[in-house]
C-alpha cells in the first residue's frame, strides 16, 4: 500500500495551526507566515453547510496553501460523503485526509482509500460520539482525531470532558500497539495544552491562539508550544 512520504517525528508533541482561524481573503500569507515557526504542519478545515452548520475552505484555496508552503497539508473534512471527493482533495495538495467516523458508513473503507492515495489516513469523532467507534479501524489510521468542540466554527471553549476521551483512545492505540497519532481539535490555546498533552494527545490543532495572537502567527505558535511544555 502506498504511504505518504511525509513522516511525523514519532514521539514529538506537533503544533497545527487551523487557517480557519486567519484571514480568509489571504490564506497564501498565512501560510507563508508560518514557515520557520516551529508548527510542523497546516491544519485546514473543509465545511460543506451540510455535516456541519458552515462553509468553509475549498480546493483552490487548499491549491493556492499548497503552492505557498512546504509544510504538509492536513486536511480536515467535515463534509458528507468524503469518499466522492478523497481523490480531488488529493490532487488538490493534501498530504493527509482525515474524515468523521459520523459521516463514514465503511469508514475503514475510506481510510483504505485514503492511504492508497498516498495520503495519511485519519478518523475524526464527535464529542458526541464514544471512543468506541475509532477502536476497530485503528490498523488502517494514522491519526485518531478527537474533537474537544463541537465542529463547525473556531474560537469555542475547550469541552473538558472531551480529554477523558483522549486518555481512553491513546490507551486503546498503545494496547492495540499501532503507530497513530492522537489530536485534539478546538479551544486549545495556552490555557489547555498542557492539559491536552497531559490526557495524551500529539497533535495539537490550534486557530485562534495561532492567528488570534496579539503579536502575529509566529509569536502564537510559539506560546503554544510553550504553554504544551514543547522544548
Ligand atoms: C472547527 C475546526 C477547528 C478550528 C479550531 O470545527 O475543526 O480546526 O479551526 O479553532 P480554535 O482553535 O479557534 O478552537
Ligand atoms: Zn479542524
Amino acid at each position: 500500500m502506498p504511504r505518504s512520504t511525509w513522516t511525523p517525528c514519532p514521539g514529538a508533541i506537533h503544533i497545527a495551526p487551523s487557517v480557519l482561524g486567519a484571514d480568509h481573503g489571504a490564506f497564501a500569507d498565512a501560510v507563508r507566515a508560518l514557515a520557520g515557526s516551529g508548527a510542523e504542519r497546516i491544519h485546514v478545515d473543509v465545511m460543506d453547510g451540510v455535516f456541519v452548520p458552515n462553509f468553509a475552505i475549498g480546493t483552490d484555496a487548499v491549491r493556492a496553501m499548497r503552492l505557498a508552503s512546504d509544510l504538509p497539508l492536513e486536511l480536515h473534512l467535515m463534509i458528507v460523503e468524503p469518499d466522492r471527493h478523497l481523490r480531488t482533495f488529493k490532487e488538490a495538495g493534501a498530504d493527509g485526509i482525515t474524515v468523521h467516523a459520523e459521516a463514514c458508513p465503511h469508514l475503514h473503507r475510506t481510510l483504505c482509500t485514503i492511504r492508497d492515495l498516498d495520503c495519511r489516513s485519519g478518523a475524526a469523532i464527535n464529542p458526541s460520539t464514544p471512543t468506541e467507534h475509532l477502536y476497530e479501524v485503528l490498523e488502517v489510521c494514522d491519526l485518531a482525531l478527537v474533537m474537544t468542540i463541537d465542529p463547525g466554527f473556531g474560537g469555542q471553549q475547550l469541552i473538558e470532558r472531551t480529554l477523558g476521551k483522549v486518555a481512553r483512545v491513546r490507551a486503546e492505540i498503545r494496547r492495540q500497539g499501532f503507530d497513530v497519532e492522537v489530536e485534539v481539535d478546538g479551544g486549545v490555546d495556552t490555557e489547555t495544552a498542557r492539559a491536552c498533552v497531559d490526557a495524551g494527545a500529539t497533535v495539537l490543532v490550534a486557530g485562534t491562539a495561532v492567528f488570534s495572537h496579539p503579536d502575529g502567527p509566529v509569536a502564537g505558535v510559539a506560546a503554544v508550544r510553550t504553554a504544551a511544555g514543547i522544548e
